[in-house]
Protein backbone atom coordinates (compact mmCIF):
# COMPACT_ATOMS: atom_id res chain seq x y z
CA UNK A 1 0.00 0.00 0.00
CA UNK A 2 1.26 3.50 -1.02
CA UNK A 3 1.81 5.80 2.03
CA UNK A 4 0.82 9.02 2.15
CA UNK A 5 3.79 12.06 1.98
CA UNK A 6 5.16 12.67 5.75
CA UNK A 7 3.31 15.49 7.02
CA UNK A 8 4.53 19.13 7.89
CA UNK A 9 4.54 20.87 10.78
CA UNK A 10 2.43 24.04 11.44
CA UNK A 11 1.78 26.49 14.22
CA UNK A 12 -1.49 25.50 16.24
CA UNK A 13 -1.99 27.67 19.55
CA UNK A 14 1.96 28.68 19.28
CA UNK A 15 3.27 24.69 19.17
CA UNK A 16 4.43 23.02 16.49
CA UNK A 17 1.85 20.00 15.14
CA UNK A 18 0.77 17.65 12.06
CA UNK A 19 -2.57 17.23 11.21
CA UNK A 20 -2.62 13.79 12.62
CA UNK A 21 -2.95 15.25 16.10
CA UNK A 22 -5.10 18.34 15.40
CA UNK A 23 -7.84 17.00 12.46
CA UNK A 24 -10.02 16.14 15.83
CA UNK A 25 -9.69 19.06 17.87
CA UNK A 26 -13.29 20.32 18.11
CA UNK A 27 -13.99 16.51 20.21
CA UNK A 28 -10.84 16.79 21.78
CA UNK A 29 -11.32 20.19 23.36
CA UNK A 30 -15.26 19.22 23.69
CA UNK A 31 -14.31 15.83 25.32
CA UNK A 32 -16.09 15.16 28.27
CA UNK A 33 -13.33 13.64 31.13
CA UNK A 34 -15.14 11.25 33.96
CA UNK A 35 -14.00 11.62 37.76
CA UNK A 36 -12.41 8.57 37.43
CA UNK A 37 -10.25 8.87 34.30
CA UNK A 38 -7.23 9.04 34.49
CA UNK A 39 -4.56 11.10 32.33
CA UNK A 40 -1.08 9.96 31.33
CA UNK A 41 0.74 13.24 30.21
CA UNK A 42 4.28 13.12 28.56
CA UNK A 43 6.15 14.96 25.91
CA UNK A 44 6.82 12.30 23.54
CA UNK A 45 9.35 9.61 24.45
CA UNK A 46 9.46 10.27 28.05
CA UNK A 47 8.19 6.67 29.10
CA UNK A 48 4.67 7.20 28.75
CA UNK A 49 4.18 3.14 27.56
CA UNK A 50 5.84 1.66 30.73
CA UNK A 51 3.76 4.23 32.52
CA UNK A 52 0.55 3.25 31.06
CA UNK A 53 1.29 0.02 31.39
CA UNK A 54 2.10 0.24 35.23
CA UNK A 55 -0.96 1.69 35.54
CA UNK A 56 -3.00 -1.20 33.37
CA UNK A 57 -1.25 -4.00 35.47
CA UNK A 58 -2.41 -2.15 38.47
CA UNK A 59 -5.91 -1.86 37.83
CA UNK A 60 -6.50 -4.61 35.53
CA UNK A 61 -3.83 -7.11 36.01
CA UNK A 62 -5.34 -9.31 38.33
CA UNK A 63 -8.97 -8.75 37.56
CA UNK A 64 -8.98 -8.48 33.68
CA UNK A 65 -5.78 -10.48 32.79
CA UNK A 66 -7.34 -11.47 29.56
CA UNK A 67 -7.25 -8.19 28.19
CA UNK A 68 -3.39 -7.83 28.86
CA UNK A 69 -3.04 -10.76 26.08
CA UNK A 70 -5.62 -9.63 23.55
CA UNK A 71 -5.51 -5.88 23.31
CA UNK A 72 -2.45 -3.62 22.48
CA UNK A 73 -1.76 -1.07 24.61
CA UNK A 74 -2.53 1.88 22.16
CA UNK A 75 -6.34 0.26 22.48
CA UNK A 76 -5.99 -0.32 26.09
CA UNK A 77 -4.65 3.13 26.62
CA UNK A 78 -5.94 5.28 23.92
CA UNK A 79 -4.14 8.21 22.98
CA UNK A 80 -6.54 10.83 23.24
CA UNK A 81 -5.94 13.40 20.38
CA UNK A 82 -4.59 10.83 17.23
CA UNK A 83 -7.13 11.61 14.19
CA UNK A 84 -8.16 7.78 12.49
CA UNK A 85 -6.31 6.07 10.05
CA UNK A 86 -6.87 3.57 7.66
CA UNK A 87 -5.95 0.88 10.41
CA UNK A 88 -7.23 2.29 13.32
CA UNK A 89 -9.96 4.63 15.54
CA UNK A 90 -9.07 8.23 16.82
CA UNK A 91 -8.11 7.87 19.81
CA UNK A 92 -11.56 9.91 20.85
CA UNK A 93 -13.41 7.18 19.44
CA UNK A 94 -11.04 4.52 21.12
CA UNK A 95 -11.83 6.06 24.83
CA UNK A 96 -15.32 6.47 24.28
CA UNK A 97 -15.38 2.53 23.58
CA UNK A 98 -14.09 2.05 25.89
CA UNK A 99 -16.04 -0.59 28.48
CA UNK A 100 -13.34 -0.59 31.54
CA UNK A 101 -13.44 1.50 34.66
CA UNK A 102 -11.15 3.57 35.08
CA UNK A 103 -10.20 4.16 31.42
CA UNK A 104 -6.53 5.33 31.52
CA UNK A 105 -5.87 8.07 28.75
CA UNK A 106 -2.42 8.82 27.03
CA UNK A 107 -1.54 12.35 25.51
CA UNK A 108 1.29 14.30 24.81
CA UNK A 109 -0.63 17.67 25.26
CA UNK A 110 0.88 20.63 27.15
CA UNK A 111 -0.75 21.28 29.80
CA UNK A 112 -2.30 24.77 28.30
CA UNK A 113 -3.88 22.59 25.85
CA UNK A 114 -5.50 19.76 28.01
CA UNK A 115 -9.33 19.65 27.48
CA UNK A 116 -10.93 21.40 30.36
CA UNK A 117 -13.39 18.62 31.53
CA UNK A 118 -9.98 17.14 32.89
CA UNK A 119 -9.38 19.49 35.09
CA UNK A 120 -12.87 20.31 36.32
CA UNK A 121 -13.39 16.51 37.14
CA UNK A 122 -10.39 16.93 39.18
CA UNK A 123 -9.03 13.92 37.44
CA UNK A 124 -5.52 12.17 38.69
CA UNK A 125 -2.96 13.09 36.16
CA UNK A 126 0.23 11.25 35.98
CA UNK A 127 3.27 13.01 33.94
CA UNK A 128 6.09 11.69 32.91
CA UNK A 129 9.65 13.85 32.41
CA UNK A 130 12.88 12.58 31.01
CA UNK A 131 15.95 14.17 30.75
CA UNK A 132 15.92 16.40 27.12
CA UNK A 133 19.20 14.50 26.26
CA UNK A 134 17.97 10.88 25.62
CA UNK A 135 14.39 12.25 25.04
CA UNK A 136 15.45 13.85 22.07
CA UNK A 137 18.04 10.72 21.00
CA UNK A 138 14.30 8.66 21.71
CA UNK A 139 12.28 11.22 19.76
CA UNK A 140 14.69 11.12 16.57
CA UNK A 141 15.32 7.53 16.08
CA UNK A 142 11.16 7.40 16.57
CA UNK A 143 10.59 10.02 13.56
CA UNK A 144 12.86 8.20 11.42
CA UNK A 145 10.99 5.20 12.10
CA UNK A 146 7.18 6.47 11.70
CA UNK A 147 6.39 7.21 8.79
CA UNK A 148 3.75 9.72 10.19
CA UNK A 149 6.03 11.88 11.36
CA UNK A 150 7.90 15.02 9.70
CA UNK A 151 11.10 13.84 8.16
CA UNK A 152 14.02 14.37 11.01
CA UNK A 153 16.97 14.52 8.47
CA UNK A 154 20.12 14.34 10.05
CA UNK A 155 20.98 14.18 13.75
CA UNK A 156 23.10 17.62 13.27
CA UNK A 157 19.99 19.35 12.24
CA UNK A 158 17.15 17.25 14.40
CA UNK A 159 18.64 18.30 17.26
CA UNK A 160 19.03 22.09 16.70
CA UNK A 161 15.12 21.28 15.87
CA UNK A 162 14.55 20.14 18.79
CA UNK A 163 16.22 23.03 21.03
CA UNK A 164 13.85 25.19 18.78
CA UNK A 165 10.77 23.48 19.47
CA UNK A 166 10.27 22.88 16.10
CA UNK A 167 9.24 19.39 16.59
CA UNK A 168 5.62 17.10 17.42
CA UNK A 169 4.47 18.92 20.29
CA UNK A 170 6.90 22.12 20.35
CA UNK A 171 9.74 22.57 22.95
CA UNK A 172 10.54 20.06 25.62
CA UNK A 173 11.50 22.92 27.61
CA UNK A 174 8.08 24.70 27.73
CA UNK A 175 6.43 21.06 28.48
CA UNK A 176 8.38 20.01 31.26
CA UNK A 177 8.02 23.37 32.47
CA UNK A 178 4.61 24.13 32.13
CA UNK A 179 3.81 21.01 33.99
CA UNK A 180 5.79 21.34 36.69
CA UNK A 181 4.29 24.57 37.83
CA UNK A 182 1.04 22.98 36.86
CA UNK A 183 1.50 21.28 40.26
CA UNK A 184 1.37 24.46 42.65
CA UNK A 185 -2.01 24.75 41.46
CA UNK A 186 -3.61 21.19 41.33
CA UNK A 187 -2.75 18.45 43.78
CA UNK A 188 -4.19 15.94 41.58
CA UNK A 189 -0.68 15.90 39.80
CA UNK A 190 1.41 13.31 39.93
CA UNK A 191 5.02 14.36 38.38
CA UNK A 192 7.73 11.19 38.02
CA UNK A 193 11.10 10.88 36.08
CA UNK A 194 12.08 8.33 33.82
CA UNK A 195 14.91 8.19 35.74
CA UNK A 196 14.20 7.76 38.44
CA UNK A 197 11.92 4.56 37.59
CA UNK A 198 15.25 3.24 36.13
CA UNK A 199 17.03 3.79 39.74
CA UNK A 200 14.38 2.30 41.79
CA UNK A 201 11.29 0.89 40.39
CA UNK A 202 9.83 -0.61 43.82
CA UNK A 203 10.28 3.04 45.31
CA UNK A 204 8.20 4.80 42.50
CA UNK A 205 5.93 2.40 42.44
CA UNK A 206 4.89 2.82 45.91
CA UNK A 207 5.10 6.32 45.17
CA UNK A 208 2.89 6.08 42.78
CA UNK A 209 0.37 3.74 44.70
CA UNK A 210 0.18 6.03 47.40
CA UNK A 211 -0.91 8.83 44.98
CA UNK A 212 -3.34 6.35 42.95
CA UNK A 213 -4.80 5.24 46.49
CA UNK A 214 -4.43 1.92 45.69
CA UNK A 215 -2.48 -0.89 47.89
CA UNK A 216 -1.46 -3.99 46.32
CA UNK A 217 0.18 -6.47 48.07
CA UNK A 218 3.45 -7.12 47.93
CA UNK A 219 3.52 -10.33 45.57
CA UNK A 220 1.54 -8.11 43.27
CA UNK A 221 3.52 -5.19 43.08
CA UNK A 222 6.79 -7.78 42.83
CA UNK A 223 5.06 -8.86 39.87
CA UNK A 224 4.49 -5.84 37.97
CA UNK A 225 7.99 -4.69 39.12
CA UNK A 226 9.15 -8.03 36.64
CA UNK A 227 6.87 -7.39 33.88
CA UNK A 228 7.62 -4.02 33.66
CA UNK A 229 11.34 -4.28 32.93
CA UNK A 230 12.22 -3.53 29.41
CA UNK A 231 13.29 -6.65 27.91
CA UNK A 232 10.16 -8.25 29.07
CA UNK A 233 7.76 -5.11 27.21
CA UNK A 234 10.00 -5.28 24.44
CA UNK A 235 9.05 -9.14 23.71
CA UNK A 236 5.73 -8.28 24.43
CA UNK A 237 3.87 -7.78 21.19
CA UNK A 238 0.87 -6.44 23.03
CA UNK A 239 3.65 -4.02 23.97
CA UNK A 240 6.20 -3.01 21.41
CA UNK A 241 3.88 -1.71 19.09
CA UNK A 242 4.65 -4.63 16.07
CA UNK A 243 1.48 -4.23 15.35
CA UNK A 244 0.98 -1.13 14.99
CA UNK A 245 0.39 0.41 11.44
CA UNK A 246 3.02 2.74 9.28
CA UNK A 247 6.03 1.94 11.75
CA UNK A 248 9.16 0.89 10.08
CA UNK A 249 10.73 -1.38 12.19
CA UNK A 250 13.76 -2.17 9.87
CA UNK A 251 15.05 1.53 10.77
CA UNK A 252 14.38 1.85 14.36
CA UNK A 253 12.40 -0.25 16.93
CA UNK A 254 9.64 1.21 19.33
CA UNK A 255 11.85 -0.32 22.40
CA UNK A 256 14.69 0.86 21.32
CA UNK A 257 17.26 0.76 24.30
CA UNK A 258 15.42 1.35 27.46
CA UNK A 259 18.27 3.44 29.11
CA UNK A 260 19.71 6.51 30.63
CA UNK A 261 22.43 7.76 29.39
CA UNK A 262 22.28 6.94 25.36
CA UNK A 263 22.73 10.10 24.54
CA UNK A 264 26.58 9.66 25.01
CA UNK A 265 26.26 7.50 21.93
CA UNK A 266 24.61 10.74 19.61
CA UNK A 267 25.87 13.96 21.14
CA UNK A 268 29.33 15.08 19.88
CA UNK A 269 31.59 17.20 22.84
CA UNK A 270 30.58 20.34 20.50
CA UNK A 271 27.09 19.66 20.37
CA UNK A 272 26.40 18.85 24.18
CA UNK A 273 28.26 21.95 25.02
CA UNK A 274 26.00 23.80 22.37
CA UNK A 275 23.32 21.92 24.51
CA UNK A 276 24.34 22.49 27.60
CA UNK A 277 24.46 26.92 27.08
CA UNK A 278 21.15 26.74 25.24
CA UNK A 279 19.67 24.69 28.03
CA UNK A 280 20.97 27.02 31.22
CA UNK A 281 19.02 29.68 29.46
CA UNK A 282 15.73 27.96 28.91
CA UNK A 283 15.93 25.89 32.52
CA UNK A 284 15.67 28.53 34.61
CA UNK A 285 13.50 26.67 37.54
CA UNK A 286 16.24 25.77 40.38
CA UNK A 287 13.09 23.39 41.32
CA UNK A 288 13.32 21.50 38.66
CA UNK A 289 16.28 19.49 38.10
CA UNK A 290 17.00 16.33 35.58
CA UNK A 291 19.48 13.44 35.59
CA UNK A 292 21.39 12.89 32.26
CA UNK A 293 22.91 9.75 34.30
CA UNK A 294 22.36 7.49 36.80
S1 LIG B 1 5.56 7.50 22.86
O1 LIG B 1 5.60 7.16 21.41
O2 LIG B 1 5.73 8.93 23.07
O3 LIG B 1 4.39 6.96 23.53
O4 LIG B 1 6.86 6.77 23.45
P1 LIG B 1 7.14 6.52 25.00
O5 LIG B 1 6.52 5.26 25.41
O6 LIG B 1 6.85 7.76 25.77
O7 LIG B 1 8.73 6.37 25.02
C1 LIG B 1 9.41 5.32 24.40
C2 LIG B 1 10.74 5.24 25.09
O8 LIG B 1 10.56 4.63 26.37
C3 LIG B 1 11.37 3.45 26.43
N1 LIG B 1 10.74 2.42 27.28
C4 LIG B 1 11.32 1.92 28.37
N2 LIG B 1 12.48 2.22 28.98
C5 LIG B 1 12.81 1.50 30.07
N3 LIG B 1 12.05 0.49 30.56
C6 LIG B 1 10.87 0.16 29.99
N4 LIG B 1 10.13 -0.82 30.48
C7 LIG B 1 10.47 0.90 28.84
N5 LIG B 1 9.38 0.85 28.02
C8 LIG B 1 9.57 1.80 27.08
C9 LIG B 1 11.47 3.03 24.97
O9 LIG B 1 12.48 2.08 24.79
C10 LIG B 1 11.74 4.39 24.33
O10 LIG B 1 13.03 4.90 24.66
P2 LIG B 1 14.36 4.64 23.80
O11 LIG B 1 15.42 5.49 24.46
O12 LIG B 1 14.06 5.10 22.40
O13 LIG B 1 14.67 3.19 23.89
Amino acid sequence: MELPPRPELFDFHGISMTHYFTDTWERVQNFKARPDDILIATYPKAGTTWVSYILDLLYFGQTAPDRLTSMPIYTRVPFLEIRHTLALDSGIDLVENLPNSPRIIKTHLPVQLIPKSFWEQTCKIVYVARNAKDNVVSFFHFDRMVLFEPDPGDWKSYLHKFMDGKVIYGSWYDHVNGWWKKKETYSNLHYMFYEDITEDGARELDKFCSFLGLSPSLKEKRQIIDEVQFDNMKQNDMLNYSSFPNMDFTISKFMRKGKVGDWKNHFTVAQNEEFDEDYKRKMKDPTLQFRTEI
